[in-house]
């Protein structure tokens, strides 16, 4: 079901313009190479060089703002393609006051559009659409398609961490993972039971949670 535009949705958005990034969308990019002064300033954002984690997909932003608060040292920038969802991250971040998050309006597909290569130390996936049609894999955000442009991104070595509650997904990232050269470690097929400690839940953790589903968990290593 669509969800129906927010009241003030631009308004709101505009309000929150300081912990906003906007990611430039692929036509704006006809040239190359690609303009320097539009990619990504650790120093001009966040006015220091600490390590750069992201999410994407990150919805209301719940996760990502309590993982900022535990490390007050990382930068993290969380992704989203939605606006009605990430307006609600935007603005409780306004209220917090947290000075190492900022919010991305924009697409997985043009990541390395707006990020220099090997400068993202951590991404993390969380409960990402599992597009279960065969015909819609490709949009899944551990396609081939995908990881080909986090490795563009990714530092050697960087750890991507993934959570679903869908099986599917989970397998069809670990054949992806594998054929693109990622080594996989903590793979977890029941996270709430398997002990892991300093779990952050998402919005779509809490409710898958509640119905009494598992959590598939694993960290995937950059080649
Ligand atoms: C199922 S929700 C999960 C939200 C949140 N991570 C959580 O766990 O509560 C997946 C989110 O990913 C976003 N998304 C899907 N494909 C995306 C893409 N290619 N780039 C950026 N965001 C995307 C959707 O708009 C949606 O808000």
């Amino acid at each position: 079901m669509r969800m129906r535009k927010k009241k003030h949705l631009e308004d709101r958005l505009a309000a929150c313009a300081e912990v906003m990034i906007y990611m430039q969308n692929q036509n704006e990019f006809a040239e190359d190479p690609l303009k320097d002064e539009l990619f990504f300033d650790s120093m001009r954002v966040f006015g220091n060089d600490n390590p750069l984690h992201l999410e994407i997909g990150c919805g209301k932003g719940q996760f990502i703002i309590e993982l900022a608060k535990r490390n007050p040292d990382i930068n993290y920038i969380a992704i989203e393609k939605t606006p009605n969802v990430i307006v609600t991250g935007a603005e409780m971040l306004m209220e917090s006051g947290m000075k190492n998050v900022r919010f991305c309006l924009g697409q997985a597909e043009y990541l390395h559009h707006l990020f220099r290569p090997h400068t993202v130390e951590r991404l993390y996936l969380n409960f990402s659409c599992p597009f279960p049609k065969e015909s819609y894999a490709k949009h899944r955000l551990t396609h081939t398609r995908f990881l080909t442009i986090y490795n563009e991104v990714l530092k050697s070595g960087a750890e991507i961490h993934q959570k679903t509650d869908n099986q599917r997904l989970f397998e069809f990232s670990i054949e992806h993972f594998s054929a693109n050269g990622f080594r996989m470690q903590n793979v977890s097929l029941d996270l709430h039971k398997s002990g892991f400690e300093g779990n952050i839940m998402t919005e779509y953790e809490t409710r898958f949670t509640q119905m009494g589903l598992p959590i598939y968990r694993l960290e995937a290593i950059n080649p």
